[in-house]
């Protein structure tokens, strides 16, 4: 349907509004695809393929109570909306929705079928909800319920179902990146296809009001709230992810218990001069390159102590990465640039690398260089979002087995 041939259920639009109104619309779709909404971080994270299953567990559970409210959100601009053929065409979007005449279709019950069989979250009545995903909720019905129908299509048009294709094609990029198999994203798939046409009907309400004093502006408004809201709710279901990772070790800190009984097998000790476990090692011959990283046989939460070994003349990698580290230089002399700062080093000297400074050891003398290396990876491994070996690493861990 043109936008000339919406039955409206405000004041008569004349031809000359519909180009304003036509153009007012193109405008607002520019604001939209332009919004500071698509660079949440949990976009960013999603796409840079940083978030594991367990964290679109906890992501998807806490959009569970939107995703299952939605056709609530529908129901309300429903019930304010004056016009019955505008409601005969809201009602199609809801009986879609509602999974037609099957309701095991309905949307909910596929968005459940999701968290079951693709995410492996066996008993969805246990799901705690955060504050912050049942404001996000209850602002969205809130909205739909007290605004002007007109203010409501917009919130739901341009704020909501316009967006989802391109906000589903996200979340498809990280779950296939966290190993999700096609065949479980049937819910974002099926949105992907039919929410565009969900967008241009409610769209038609929006527009079916076009000839009302401050229309532009009061769409505007709507779709800003709509996307501010779901902006914050992604933004802290950010926060949150990052806090979950590191909660369990919180926890620990504060909970004054010796961990002894954790380093079981672990020991304490490491006897001078004597190889850990292989953790990773690189050569490359035109960079002088040739190095290997045993990690040291504790248990240890936060501290991770590594023994680095360079051959005579060679150095390590020049790397950085999220983790702080504190060399203590074992044998060998030579030089460790911190942020190209070369820093002259030789048997007891101990050296200090900064969390993402560049640097690197180069060992000049010509005996093997060993570096006792204390790094916080213990928590740094937990709490950043990211690949982590592919920031610190010139080649991947696995492949250097
Ligand atoms: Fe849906
Ligand atoms: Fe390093």
């Amino acid at each position: 349907m043109q936008v000339g041939q919406v039955a409206h259920a405000g004041p008569p639009v004349g031809a000359g509004e519909d180009v304003d109104a036509l153009q007012a619309l193109v405008n607002l779709e520019e604001r939209q695809a332009t919004h500071p909404f698509w660079e949440n971080r949990l976009f960013l994270a999603c796409k840079a393929g940083a978030l594991r299953l367990e964290d679109f567990r906890y992501v998807f559970s806490q959009y569970y109570l939107y995703s299952r409210n939605f056709t609530r959100y529908l129901a309300g601009l429903l019930a304010n909306c004056e016009d019955d053929l505008l409601r005969a065409r809201i009602t199609e979007n809801l009986w879609e929705e509602s999974g037609g005449i099957d309701v095991e279709k309905r949307h909910a019950q596929i968005f459940r079928k999701f968290l079951q069989e693709g995410l492996g979250i066996p008993d969805l009545a246990a799901i705690e909800y955060a504050d912050f995903s049942r404001y996000f909720v209850r602002e969205y019905l809130d909205f739909i319920l007290r605004g002007h129908p007109m203010e409501a299509a917009a919130f739901l048009s341009l704020g909501t179902e316009g967006i989802v294709a391109r906000m589903y094609g996200i979340f498809v990029e990280g779950l296939t990146k966290a190993g999700v198999p096609e065949e479980q994203l049937t819910f974002f798939r099926l949105h992907m296809e039919c929410d565009d046409a969900h967008a241009f009907t409610l769209q038609q309400v929006m527009l079916s009001y076009a000839g009302e004093r401050g229309w532009h502006a009061r769409c505007a408004d709507a779709m800003e709230r709509a996307l501010t809201l779901r902006t914050r709710f992604f933004e802290n279901l950010y926060d949150a992810i990052q806090m979950r990772r590191v909660r369990s070790l919180l926890e620990k800190i504060q909970a004054r218990k010796s961990l002894v009984a954790n380093s079981e097998g672990g020991g304490f000790r490491h006897p001078a001069y004597t190889r850990g476990t292989p953790l990773y090692t690189n050569a490359i011959e035109k960079l002088n390159i040739d190095f290997a990283v045993d990690k040291l046989p504790f248990q240890a939460e936060v501290l991770d102590p590594r023994m680095v070994r360079i051959p005579p003349g060679k150095s390590n990698e020049h790397h950085r990465h999220a983790h702080e580290t504190v060399f203590f230089v074992l044998q060998g002399s030579g030089y460790v640039l911190i942020d190209y700062a070369p820093q002259e080093v030789k048997p007891g000297d101990i050296v200090f690398a900064p969390r993402w400074c560049m640097h690197q050891t180069q060992n000049t003398s010509n005996e093997e260089m060993l570096l006792l290396a204390i790094t916080d990876f213990g928590l740094t491994g937990k709490g950043f979002l990211g690949d982590y070996d592919k920031t610190a690493r010139m080649k991947r861990a696995a492949a250097a087995k």
